[in-house]
């Protein structure tokens, strides 16, 4: 009898044990990524708020010069689970972004400065005119690459720190830049961050660091909008789980008691 209780405590934990097991963090390549300790991670992980408003701004200041983040809508940015700024704030940010509506009463389109219901402006009317700007690669839409990569948040922070210049023999092609986290080492993408890139509404110092890591968190909150919900009701479904487990011994017990 001991030891089928004893079994089955065994099989909880280790089932447990299993389900909390990080991934060994990669790239596809097998170059071993930087490992950050993020807010997120691990089952009741959040979004620390002021950090996602300084990647915000990151992004605003520095990225979206060639990125897009075509999921995401300004009302987005004050929404619970987001970086949360105002309604009030989200208004200023939309405005100094251009959009083409109508048509008007004469069938004309016109150009009006975005609303919070309008997607955040791309910096690209068309995919061509991306390229055409950028040496011929193109910068790919960001909303979702913290999710389209393995150990996505480890991969773009590591992406965007991890430019050096290249070791000796390694002849690079025309325009590439060396990086050593990227697929082949080559990435058409010049270093986009360095220290005291943008100054931090917050205070914060910008190192290349903070700045990396800050983008990389707004990055998978667009990525990943309900996260946070995802991680609480996990929690819940884990205390059930933990409390019916008990319950489901407890009776096992009971049932047993007088078999020997
Ligand atoms: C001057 C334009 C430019 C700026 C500014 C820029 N990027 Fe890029 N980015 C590119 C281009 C071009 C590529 C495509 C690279 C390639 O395919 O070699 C790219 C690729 C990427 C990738 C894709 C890596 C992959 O695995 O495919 C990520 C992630 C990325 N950029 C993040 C950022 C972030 C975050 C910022 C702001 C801090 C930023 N970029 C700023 C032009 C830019």
């Amino acid at each position: 009898m001991k030891n089928k209780s004893q079994i089955i405590l065994r099989s909880i934990v280790l089932a447990a044990g299993l389900a909390l097991l990080p991934a060994a963090a990669q790239a596809s390549e097998g170059v071993a990524l930087k490992q950050v300790d993020w807010s997120f991670n691990g089952p009741f992980g959040t979004f620390d708020r002021p950090q996602l408003k300084r990647g915000f701004q990151v992004y605003k200041e520095v990225c979206a010069a060639c990125h897009s983040i075509k999921f995401v809508s300004y009302r987005n940015l004050s929404e619970a689970g987001g970086p949360q700024f105002t309604e009030a704030e989200v208004k200023t940010i939309a405005a100094a972004g251009n959009v083409t509506d109508g048509p008007n009463a004469d069938g004309e389109m016109f150009e009006r400065p975005a609303e919070p219901k309008d997607r955040i402006v791309k910096p690209f009317p068309n995919d061509n005119a991306a390229r055409a700007a950028n040496n011929g690669a193109l910068p790919p839409d960001l909303s979702l690459m913290a999710k389209a990569r393995k150990n996505g948040p480890d991969y773009l922070y590591s992406v965007l720190t991890g430019y050096a210049e290249p070791p000796e023999g390694v002849v690079m092609a025309d325009g590439m830049n060396f990086n050593h986290y990227f697929p082949g080492q080559q990435i058409a993408m010049p270093q986009p961050l360095s220290d005291d890139q943008v100054t931090y509404e917050d205070g914060t110092p910008a190192t290349l660091d903070q700045m990396a890591q800050d983008v990389t968190a707004f990055l998978m909150w667009t990525a990943e909008p309900k996260l946070e919900d995802r991680h609480k009701l996990g929690l819940k479904v884990m205390m059930f789980l933990v409390l019916f487990a008990g319950l489901l011994f407890a009776t096992y017990k009971r049932v047993w008691k007088d078999q020997h």
